[in-house]
């Protein structure tokens, strides 16, 4: 069964044989076959398909690959969001106050939760996202956060060392963390991740945490120098982390090591947005040949968006980056930050996940600013938003 997509104003397929950066092809089509893309060129030269859908001139492009997302937790934290608007200061103590709302919860509670924002971000052009615990801080409930977690996606990642929770010390958490809490939580999780900040782990607990991760197979993911200048970006670098994310606080030695080490720096501007911490430099990174991905951080705290269109905006209006390295860092630059190859874009063989836009340039992400632009969704070859979809 094949279906051919055509009509496609311009198509960015991120495809390096296509073109450089997002390898856009305007007046396209696309072929799709069990589920994956088959063919993707031309529309007056598209091969011929048991169905033809036309999109009417529309723009079509990867669907968005979230790298970095915290939704499994109970309560939310919007009376901390207000009081930070009128002039209070972020600070990682808040998350205690959602580990509380979190342990309280039922499994079925924080599963309705959960399934609510990911197809939240799926009506937004999210096909994939990689989904951390971190709201437990026992083994039980983060064990249950990655249970919860994995029935929505196979990018599962343990952060019990999100911090240290109340009545603990640091040294005894961290063996926690490294021992039973690993083994209960490492079945359910494919990455591990901490928060190496001040006021979460320092840089020896950080080490300990990942380097535990990588011995039971693990991939290594960490949130760094998000709040201030720190150790977390080297370390990620150094530890051979897929992906490290914030980066708010660089300097050029940590842009020197990432981009020695090809680890992927993993923007979160909705953050900055939120938190009103300075938005780092996208373009010094890109400058100096680093891989830059954007993600949405959803969570109570920090960033409650799951919008990357919205992240997009910020990156293109406040980071520096042109509309088309936007849109790649939140498509094949998420792919980069997860390892994988089969999604962020639209080479032959990658899953038929990609968004048509209700505009005829991608750009119009950025250019039409909290717009609901995105009109369909398809993932896997299976239309699941927008007019004759399966889900409605
Ligand atoms: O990525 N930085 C640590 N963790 C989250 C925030 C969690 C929270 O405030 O609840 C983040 O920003
Ligand atoms: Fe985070």
């Amino acid at each position: 069964m094949s279906t051919l997509i055509t009509g496609i104003s311009e198509l960015l397929t991120n495809d390096p044989a296509i073109g450089e950066g997002v390898g856009r092809i305007k007046s396209a089509a696309l072929l799709i076959e069990n589920g994956v893309v088959a063919w993707t060129g031309p529309a007056a030269t598209a091969p011929p398909a048991d169905s033809v859908i036309d999109v009417g001139g529309r723009a079509v492009f990867p669907g968005f690959v979230d790298s970095h997302s915290h939704l499994v937790f109970g309560g939310d934290r919007v009376d901390e969001f207000v009081a930070r608007m009128a002039g209070q200061t972020y600070a990682a103590g808040g998350i205690k106050s959602t580990v509380a709302a979190t342990r309280e919860a039922s499994d079925d509670d924080l599963r309705v939760r959960t399934a609510k924002l990911v197809a939240e971000m799926l009506r937004q052009g999210t096909t994939t996202v990689e989904i951390k615990s971190g709201y437990g801080l026992t083994v039980q409930d983060e064990a249950r956060s990655l249970r919860i977690a994995a029935e929505f996606t196979s990018e599962t990642t343990y952060l019990g060392a999100h911090v240290v929770p109340a009545g603990l010390a640091a040294d005894e958490y961290v063996g926690l963390v490294t021992g039973d809490m690993l083994k209960a939580c490492a079945p359910h999780a494919k990455w591990i991740d901490v928060f190496c900040e001040r006021g979460a782990f320092d840089a020896d607990q950080a080490r300990a945490v990942l380097t535990a991760g990588k011995a039971v197979g693990l991939g290594l993911r960490i949130h760094a120098n998000q709040l201030g200048p720190g150790p977390g970006v080297r370390l990620g670098c150094e530890l051979g982390a897929a992906a490290v994310d914030h980066v708010t606080y660089i300097d050029d030695e940590d842009i020197s090591a990432l981009a020695q080490t090809g680890t992927v720096a993993t923007l979160l501007p909705g953050v900055e947005f939120s938190t009103k911490h300075p938005y780092p430099d996208a373009r010094r990174l890109l400058d100096a040949g680093v891989v830059v991905a954007l993600a949405s951080d959803c969570n109570p705290g920090s960033c409650f968006t799951s919008s990357l269109a919205f992240c997009i905006t910020l990156a293109v209006r406040e980071m520096g980056l042109t509309p088309d390295q936007a849109i790649w860092a939140a498509t094949a630059g998420g792919a980069r930050a997860l390892r994988r190859t089969d999604v962020g874009h639209l080479g032959v063989g990658a899953q038929a996940n990609f968004v048509v836009l209700d505009a005829p340039a991608a750009a119009y992400l950025a250019y039409r600013p909290g717009v609901p632009l995105v009109r369909d969704v398809w993932s896997a070859g299976r239309q699941r938003i927008g007019p004759g979809s399966s889900l409605g």
